[in-house]
């Protein structure tokens, strides 16, 4: 079954916690969390403060995506916000490896993001100790981008690498999905779609992810 995990960066902020509740009750997987730093991105959100809040608004697996510089820095933070899947940018880390042991070694599940220009070659050998690759779809930093179609092929290669290892390892796409091309981001190997500007713009929130599920389990 396909996960669902919609971006709340797309989220009305005045009014997190209901949109966080607003997600929940629509049945999600997963509340994907951007966070920026202005640095590795060109853009700023949000942070552990902010996090630590609206855990209190749901019980759902908190899956924080970190375009941050040198992540190492701050997993611990992270962790006690109450972040479950921490992602990391393989371009933000100077020693990638140790960085996911960093994450695994806290307890909780890690990932590497590859920004669209970034070969899959990079996971060669830090693959099998992965929870999720996550594939950026767009470059990161703002909602409401245009899917890259090139990163259909990336993620098909990294499923062909999971599937002939045989590593319990998901794949999330993140960035320019819509209800008109997620079937061929599913259709490549995603497990884990996430969707902000198509969730939280729609007229109806709850509808909006049934329909996702709907189109992704056809
Ligand atoms: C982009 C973020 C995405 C973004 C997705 O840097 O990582 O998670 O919120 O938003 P949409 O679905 O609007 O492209
Ligand atoms: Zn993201």
């Amino acid at each position: 079954m396909i996960k669902i995990a919609p971006s709340i960066l797309a989220a009305d902020f005045a009014d997190l916690g209901n949109e966080i509740k607003k997600i929940d009750e629509a049945g999600c997987d997963y509340v994907h969390i951007d966070v920026m730093d202005g640095s590795f991105v060109p853009n700023i959100s949000f942070g552990t403060p902010i996090i630590k809040s609206i855990r209190e608004s749901t019980d759902k697996i908190f899956d924080v995506h970190l375009m941050i510089e040198e992540p190492s820095r701050y997993i611990k933070e992270f962790k006690d916000a109450g972040a479950d899947i921490i992602t990391v940018h393989a371009e933000a880390c100077k020693h990638l490896h140790s960085t996911v042991s960093l994450i695994k070694n806290y307890g909780l599940k890690a990932a590497v993001a590859l920004n669209p220009a970034t070969p899959n070659s990079v996971l060669e050998y830090v693959i099998d100790e992965l929870d999720m690759v996550l594939v950026m779809s767009v470059n990161p930093g703002f909602g409401g981008q245009k899917f890259i179609d090139s990163s259909l092929h990336k993620i098909s290669a990294i499923k062909d690498v999971i599937c002939g290892r045989g590593l319990n390892c998901e794949i999330e796409v993140d960035g320019g999905i819509s209800l008109d091309n997620v079937k061929k981001v599913v259709n490549a190997g995603a497990d884990v779609i996430v969707a902000g500007s198509a969730i939280y713009k729609s007229e109806d929130i709850n509808n909006t992810i049934k329909a996702f599920r709907e189109v992704c389990e056809k």
